[in-house]
C-alpha cells in the first residue's frame, strides 16, 4: 500500500503531531508526514518536525496577517507538497471556506471534548470543567465549513475528578487523543471509513487494537 501523504497543521506544541509521527514509525499507521504548516513561528511543534526531517511551512500572522491570504499560502503549500489529507492538530485557527473547499473530504481534525458540546474554539477543556461536567472527552471528525460540526469518526471518555484543573484534565484528554488521532488517520489510509450523512461507520473492523 502507498503511504497516504499527511499536511498536519500546528500553532502550539505538538503532541499530537509527536504521537502520529512515532505510530508512523512503528508501523501503525500506511502514511508519511509530507508537510508540517503552521501560523506562529515559534511553535515547539516546528522543532518536532525538523528533528523528525519533516519539512515545514510557516505563514506567521505578523507577515499575513490576512486569515484568507494565509490559509491560501498554506493550502498552496499543501499542494505543492502533494498532501492528500489535511490533519488539524492544535491548529488555532477556523479554516477559511476556499481552504474547506479545496481538501473537501480531506480534512480531520482532533478537538478536546465530546462533540457536540464545547466545539467552536480553542477553550473546550476549560468550558467543559467551569460547565461541571462529570465526563469529557476527545473527538476526531471531518472537517466541514461548519466549526467542529463534520461527521464524527472516532471519540473516547475520559472522566471528569473533583480535584481536576484545565491542565490535569487536559492531560487525560490528551492521552487518549494520542492514541485516536493515529488510529483515525490509519482507518483513512487503509480506505476503511464510510461516510453515510453524519454519520462514519468503519468497515472491516476486525483489529480494534489500536482503538
Ligand atoms: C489538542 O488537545 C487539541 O485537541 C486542541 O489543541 C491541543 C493541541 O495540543 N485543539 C483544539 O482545541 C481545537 N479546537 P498539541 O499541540 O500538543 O497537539
Amino acid at each position: 500500500m502507498t503511504p497516504l501523504r499527511l499536511g498536519v497543521l500546528v500553532s502550539g506544541q505538538g503532541t499530537n503531531l509527536q504521537a502520529l509521527l512515532d505510530a508512523i514509525d512503528r508501523g501503525e499507521v500506511c502514511a508519511t508526514v509530507a508537510l508540517v504548516a503552521s501560523n506562529n513561528p515559534a511553535a515547539p511543534a516546528l522543532e518536532r518536525a525538523a528533528r523528525h526531517g519533516v519539512p515545514c511551512f510557516v505563514a506567521a500572522r505578523a507577515d499575513l496577517p490576512d486569515r484568507a491570504a494565509r490559509h491560501a499560502a498554506i493550502a498552496a503549500a499543501l499542494q505543492q507538497a502533494r498532501v492528500e489529507l489535511v490533519v488539524l492538530a492544535g491548529f488555532n485557527e477556523v479554516l477559511v471556506p476556499a481552504f474547506v473547499r479545496a481538501f473537501a473530504g480531506r480534512i480531520i481534525n482532533t478537538h478536546p471534548s465530546l462533540l457536540p458540546a464545547f466545539g467552536g474554539g480553542m477553550h473546550a477543556v476549560r468550558d467543559a470543567l467551569a460547565y461541571g461536567v462529570k465526563v469529557s472527552g476527545c473527538t476526531i471528525h471531518f472537517v466541514t465549513e461548519e466549526v467542529d460540526r463534520g461527521p464524527i469518526i472516532l471519540q473516547r471518555c475520559v472522566e471528569v475528578r473533583d480535584d481536576d484543573t484545565v491542565e490535569s484534565l487536559h492531560a487525560r484528554i490528551q492521552a487518549e487523543e494520542h492514541r485516536l488521532l493515529p488510529h483515525a488517520v490509519a482507518l483513512i489510509a487503509a480506505g476503511r471509513l464510510r461516510i453515510e450523512g453524519r454519520r462514519v461507520r468503519i468497515v472491516n473492523s476486525f483489529d480494534t487494537t489500536l482503538a
